[in-house]
C-alpha cells in the first residue's frame, strides 16, 4: 500500500518509455526502483509505465518476472499483489525496429497524454541510441520537455562515444541528455560530498600536505555472467574504471563546488578529470597492471576460469585492473590515487581508503612507529564509516598505542529502508536534476585518459596477469618481485 512521506517532493506527470523494456536492465533495476517509490508514495501525480519489446509482448511472463526479480519473500501474498497490480501499470508496446510505422503505436498512447513529460529510457545496446532518437523525433515525439536517460557502455574509445553523443544529440539538447551512472545514485557515494563539505573536520587535511596515497577499490566475486560477448569487448578498464572509480576519484579529489547545482558540481568534476596525468608507454607498465582470473573456488563453489565462460580459446580481454593515477594539480600534487578493480575476487567489497602522513614526529618513547590515521569508507556490501586512529593502550606498560577505529555503521544509524541506487537517478531524472549525471564534456575528458592507457598498453603489448579465481588478484603473484604498491594496497584494510 502506497504511503505519503512528508521528505518527499512532488514532480509532474511523467510517461517513461523504457526501450528494452523486457531485458535484464529493466527488470533488475528501472522496474523496482519505480515500484519502491510508487509505494513510498512519492508518486503523487499521474504517471505511466511503457515497456517497450521487440517481440511480441506476453504480459503473464512480464509479471512474472517482476515478481521475481523483487525478491518477495515466499508466502508473502500482499506484496504479490501489489507487483501485480504495479505490473498491469505498466503498458507493453512492441515497436519491431526504428521505421516510422513501428511506432504508430507508441505515438497514440503517449499522445492521450500531451501535457505529461515525456521520458524515454535507452536500455539496449548502445549500437541503438542513434536510430532510436531519430525515430523518435521523427515521428514527432521528442519537444522541449522531454528527457533521454542512456546507459553505459556509452562507447568503446573517445571517438565512438563523441559518434553517439552526436546522434543523440540531434533529437535532445544537452540538457535533455541524462548519462547514468549508477555508482552515483548509492547513498554511499553521495555521502562522500556530505563528509567533505558539510564537516570542517576532514576537509582541512583534504591534500598532499596531509595524506599519503588514496585507495579506490571496487572487487567483485562474480564473473562475467551472462555477459560474454559485452564484456569480452570491454574489459575491466571499460566496463569499471572509465565509469565508476573515476567518478569516485571525482567525488574525493573536486573542489567543493560553490553551490550544490549540476554544473557547479559537474564543473569540479571536469576539472579533476582534465588534471588526471595521462599514461605513457613506460609508465603503464610500472604504474598498471591487468590481469584474467583462472579456474578457483569462491565460498567453497568451484568457478570456471575466465575463457571458459565465454567459451574461448584466447583472450586478451583483462578482468582485473589496477592502476596507479596522479592528479596534477595544486592540491594532488604527487598523491597516488590507486584504483583497482576486478572479477571473481575473493570476495565481494567496494570502498575508499584515505591514508593520511605519520605524525611529523614520534614524542614517545618506545619509538614503535605510529601507524598512519586511515579514513575508510566502505560503500558495500556494508556501508560504514570507519576513522582509525592510534589509541593508548590503558594499563601499565607506559605508552603503549594501538590502531582502533571509530565506527559509524549507516544500518545502526538510519533505520529505514536503504535504497537502491536507480531509484534516487530515476527520482532524479522526473524531477529534472542533472547533478548526478556526466556531462558530454566529463565523458571525453575520462575517455581521453582513458585512450592514454589502452593506446599505451597496445604499444608495449602488455600482458594479463593470470590470477585464481577466489584469490586477491594479481597482486599476490607478483609478492617479491615488485614489493611496491600493487602487493602493499590492495588486500581489504
Ligand atoms: C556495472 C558493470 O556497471 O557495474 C558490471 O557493467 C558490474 O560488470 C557492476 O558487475 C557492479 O555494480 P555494483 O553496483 O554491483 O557494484
Amino acid at each position: 500500500m502506497s504511503k505519503k512521506n512528508k521528505n518527499i517532493e512532488e514532480f509532474d506527470s511523467f510517461h517513461i518509455v523504457v526501450f528494452g523494456g523486457d531485458g535484464d536492465l529493466a527488470l533488475r533495476k528501472i522496474y523496482p526502483a519505480l515500484f519502491h517509490r510508487h509505494q513510498d508514495g512519492q508518486f503523487s501525480k499521474d504517471f505511466k509505465i511503457i515497456a517497450i519489446t521487440r517481440k511480441e509482448p506476453n504480459k503473464t511472463l512480464f509479471s512474472r518476472e517482476l515478481i521475481k526479480f523483487l525478491k518477495v519473500s515466499e508466502g508473502d501474498q500482499t506484496k504479490v499483489e501489489e507487483i501485480e497490480k504495479f505490473a498491469n501499470q505498466i503498458e507493453l508496446i512492441q515497436v519491431e525496429n526504428q521505421e516510422a510505422k513501428s511506432y504508430v503505436h507508441l505515438s497514440k498512447v503517449l499522445n492521450e497524454n500531451p501535457h505529461y513529460q515525456h521520458i524515454y529510457y535507452f536500455s539496449t545496446p548502445s549500437s541503438a541510441f542513434g536510430p532510436i532518437a531519430r525515430a523518435l523525433k521523427d515521428s514527432g515525439l521528442v519537444n522541449e520537455k522531454s528527457k533521454v536517460v542512456i546507459e553505459k557502455p556509452l562507447g568503446h574509445s573517445l571517438s565512438s562515444s563523441n559518434a553517439i553523443n552526436e546522434e543523440i544529440s540531434e533529437a535532445f539538447k544537452e540538457h535533455q541528455i541524462y548519462r547514468i551512472d549508477h555508482y552515483l545514485g548509492k547513498e554511499t557515494v553521495q555521502n562522500l560530498m556530505v563528509l567533505r563539505f558539510a564537516n570542517n573536520l576532514f576537509e582541512r587535511a583534504w591534500d598532499s600536505e596531509h595524506i599519503e596515497n588514496i585507495q579506490i577499490t571496487v572487487a567483485e566475486s562474480l564473473g562475467v555472467e551472462k555477459r560474454a560477448a559485452y564484456y569480452d569487448n570491454s574489459g575491466a578498464l571499460l566496463d569499471m574504471v572509465q565509469n565508476h572509480l573515476l567518478q569516485l576519484l571525482c567525488l574525493v579529489a573536486m573542489e567543493p563546488p560553490s553551490v550544490l547545482e549540476a554544473d557547479e558540481v559537474r564543473n569540479e568534476k571536469l576539472k579533476v578529470l582534465r588534471s588526471l596525468r595521462p599514461l605513457t608507454k613506460k609508465s603503464v607498465q610500472t604504474d598498471t597492471v591487468k590481469g584474467q582470473y583462472t579456474r578457483g573456488t569462491i565460498k567453497g563453489e568451484q568457478v570456471n576460469s575466465y575463457l571458459e565462460d565465454i567459451e574461448k580459446y584466447q583472450s586478451k580481454t583483462e578482468t582485473f585492473v589496477a592502476i596507479k593515477a596522479y592528479v596534477d594539480n595544486w592540491r594532488w600534487k604527487n598523491v597516488p590515487f590507486y584504483l583497482r578493480t576486478g572479477k571473481r575476487m575473493i570476495k565481494r567489497y567496494s570502498e575508499i581508503v584515505i591514508n593520511f602522513k605519520e605524525v611529523r614526529h614520534n614524542i614517545f618513547p618506545s619509538k614503535e612507529k605510529l601507524n598512519n590515521n586511515k579514513l575508510i569508507i566502505r560503500l558495500q556490501p556494508e556501508e560504514r564509516i570507519e576513522l582509525v586512529q592510534m589509541t593508548k593502550v590503558p594499563g601499565p606498560g607506559g605508552y603503549r598505542y594501538k590502531p582502533v577505529a571509530l565506527k559509524l555503521d549507516y544500518s545502526d544509524s538510519f533505520k529505514d529502508r536503504f535504497p537502491e541506487a536507480y531509484e534516487r537517478l530515476i527520482i532524479d531524472v522526473i524531477r529534472g536534476n542533472q547533478t548526478l549525471f556526466m556531462r558530454q564534456d566529463e565523458l571525453q575528458a575520462a575517455w581521453t585518459w582513458i585512450e592514454s592507457v589502452t593506446e599505451s598498453w597496445k604499444s608495449v603489448n602488455q600482458a594479463n596477469i593470470l590470477y585464481e579465481a577466489g584469490s586477491w588478484g594479481p597482486g599476490d603473484l607478483i609478492l617479491g618481485e615488485d614489493e611496491s604498491w600493487i602487493t602493499k594496497t590492495w588486500k581489504e584494510q
